[in-house]
């Protein structure tokens, strides 16, 4: 088993780096999956505490967009801990599929998946692979989802056209991700908050030494805005993307759907 004691933790993303574009890293994958090596044995409590509570409201109501059908097939792709894969699993979906690239997020959801849950929910099963490449057939799922992963990947057009690849005819994809708030007031409180509170409180928290806390707002202020993402989406072969903010804008889910 890989160590991830908050000690094996290396730096992985420097002033110098984070005062250029993140995303521009040529290395950018295997930093991400350093990073989140790194954080994993402290991620879930630190999004529960740094989104003061919010975060699983954020992927219920990401969940409840895509009204789930029974026999639903769902993907999450860069799932993490698991958390919007268990939210799917509990919304009568008939499988869910949880992928990610970091051993040590997906050792965290298979454990997850162990728990007890009501009659007849499916538990979730994971897969270590990158979704940039997902080894899954055409046409093999009704829903495919990602929660703050498409910030976090090297090439996000790519992987909107492999979810276009693996979803069926009417089928839905769902990407939550962080946003700008629209409000100037919320957007400078926000700001402050993301810029200079959480990145000290969550560092300590996780013991972290990569910087993981710190790419974090930095990675969102250079991603891709609201509008850019809806466009992607079109590019990529989805229809009638619609935009649903949550908590002020902090935080939006967008829609897309696969023509039946
Ligand atoms: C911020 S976490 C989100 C986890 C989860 N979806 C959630 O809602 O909390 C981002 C995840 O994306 C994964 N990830 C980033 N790029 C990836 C890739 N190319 N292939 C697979 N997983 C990737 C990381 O390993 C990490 O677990």
């Amino acid at each position: 088993m890989t160590d991830r004691t908050p000690s094996s933790s290396a730096r992985v993303w420097s002033a110098a780096d984070l005062a250029a574009d993140p995303h521009r890293a040529t290395d950018k994958s295997q930093r991400i999956q350093r990073m989140f090596g790194a954080i994993a044995h402290r991620y879930d409590l630190n999004n529960r505490l740094h989104s003061l509570g919010r975060d699983q409201a954020w992927r219920r109501r990401a969940v409840r967009l895509c009204r789930v059908q029974a026999g639903d097939d769902v993907l999450d792709a860069a799932c993490g801990t698991g958390d919007l894969a268990e939210a799917f699993a509990s919304a009568g979906a008939a499988s869910v599929c949880g992928v990610d690239f970091t051993e040590q997020m997906i050792e965290l959801a298979r454990a997850k998946a162990t728990r007890n849950r009501r009659p007849g929910a499916p538990r979730p099963t994971y897969k270590l692979a990158d979704i940039m490449d997902l080894p899954f057939d055409d046409a093999s799922f009704d829903i495919v989802s990602i929660a703050f992963g498409i910030r976090n990947v090297a090439d996000p057009a790519r992987v909107l056209r492999e979810f276009r690849r693996v979803l069926r005819p009417g089928g839905r994809v769902v990407v939550l991700e962080f946003s700008q708030p629209a409000n100037p007031v919320i957007r400078m409180v926000n700001g402050l908050y993301t810029r200079h509170v959480m990145p000290v409180t969550a560092t300590l928290l996780a013991g972290d030494r990569s910087g993981a806390y710190r790419y974090l707002p930095r990675s969102v202020s250079t991603f891709a805005d609201r509008e850019t993402l809806a466009a992607m989406m079109a590019q990529a072969g989805f229809k009638d993307v619609s935009q649903h903010p949550m908590t002020f804008g902090v935080c939006t889910a967008s829609l897309g759907f696969v023509a039946c």
